[in-house]
């Protein structure tokens, strides 16, 4: 049987819900203020909208900021004993809330818990006088949720209980477009379980695994799934720790996030040498391979349009499919605790996620966890 493309395996996605992209990503974060300054300043994200006490919030604020499609709500509480400062305490800082854009949020939820998804919360009207918008919620692994979010009848900034955040400071943006995918770290043995409900609740389908033969150095070793909707813009790998030397990439995002979560953020650009050229001027670190990656990089991923020189200079990764080929490159995480961590990808074609760059990258991050003496 002939093997079928990324592409071909998308397509087979019962696609009932269906998802039109990702809404919103919301982070718990220890200072929303200051870590809205940081995606502002380092990543090129522009203010969009605020949510606090001058909007009539008593126990939390959240600033959003946006870049092309991608939007982050960053979200910290104003006093103690809230459960967003339970989360922080436990968690640190992250990714609390996948939202996704549906038509009909109801129909979104009532379908999914139908299909076994456990309630977050039931369908909620929000309303003010640019309009209303519906949400509901689902669990996912650890603590993250999954919201549905239907806005076709709204017209304000954001979402009503937001106002507009005027700011006189607007650095540029750095060329970020849209989510390209999410991936989540999940405990020894659960993968299928997540794979499994993506499949059967979300109507998702599996485009891609990886085992340990494929991910595996000489310390550490993971397996991945890859799950996308059937339109290809949600896409979620989900990574499990397999056996290794020593203590893999996944046990330590898990020992320092405390449970399942998500462990990086991919965005798209359209020019990623000049994204990264400029994201790294602004202070984001990214994961470096060694220099000798390129010297047999055009063997295995044949002719590109890109110069080399300016890809080893910054470090941009390369690799090819059956489709085309992919450049891309990872941060070092952002926050306080080694857990989460941004990509930038471009797709010159390439549905998939750059397999042939693992080993050279889960060396690189393991040189990371070794400065961290979590190896
Ligand atoms: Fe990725």
């Amino acid at each position: 049987m002939k093997t079928l493309t990324v592409s071909e395996k998308m397509a087979q996605a019962q696609d009932f819900l269906p998802l039109l992209g990702t809404d919103y990503i919301e982070l718990y974060v220890s200072n929303a203020k200051q870590a809205a300054h940081y995606y502002k300043t380092a990543f090129g994200f522009q203010s969009l909208a605020y949510a606090g006490l001058e909007t009539g919030r008593r126990d939390s604020e959240s600033y959003v900021v946006q870049q092309g499609k991608i939007r982050l709500i960053l979200t910290s509480p104003l006093k103690g004993n809230t459960e967003i400062g339970r989360h922080i305490d436990e968690h640190g800082d992250g990714v609390k809330h996948i939202a996704l854009w549906v038509d009909d949020a109801r129909a979104a939820y009532e379908a999914v818990v139908k299909r076994g998804a456990s309630s977050y919360y039931e369908p909620r009207v929000e309303e003010d006088e640019y309009g209303k918008v519906i949400t509901a919620g689902i669990n996912l692994y650890g603590e993250t949720k999954h919201i549905f979010v239907e806005r076709t009848e709204y017209g304000g900034v954001f979402f009503p209980g937001f106002t507009k955040w005027e700011t006189r400071y607007n650095p540029a943006p750095t060329g970020l477009k849209y989510v390209d995918h999410m991936v989540a770290n999940v405990e020894l043995g659960e993968m299928n379980k997540w794979v499994d409900f993506y499949e059967n609740v979300m109507g998702f389908s599996q485009i891609l695994s990886f085992d340990d033969k494929d991910i595996s150095t000489e310390y550490s070793a993971l397996m991945s799934k890859v799950m996308s909707n059937g339109n290809g813009r949600i896409k979620f790998p989900i990574n499990e720790p397999a056996p290794g030397l020593k203590k893999s990439q996944v046990d330590e995002y898990l020992e320092f996030y405390g449970t399942a979560g998500v462990q990086h953020i991919a965005v798209a650009t359209d020019n990623i040498v000049e994204t990264v050229r400029d994201l790294r001027d602004r202070g984001v670190e990214f994961l470096r391979v060694p220099a000798t990656y390129y010297d047999t990089l055009l063997d295995r991923v044949g002719e590109i349009d890109e110069d080399i020189e300016p890809l080893k200079e910054l470090g941009v990764l390369v690799d090819r499919d059956d489709e085309g080929y992919l450049l891309q490159i990872f941060t070092k995480t952002v926050q306080a605790r080694p857990t989460m961590f941004f990509e930038i990808i471009q797709r010159k074609g390439a549905q998939s996620f750059g397999k042939g760059n693992f080993k050279a990258l889960f060396e690189a991050l393991e040189r990371e966890q070794a400065n961290r003496g979590n190896l």
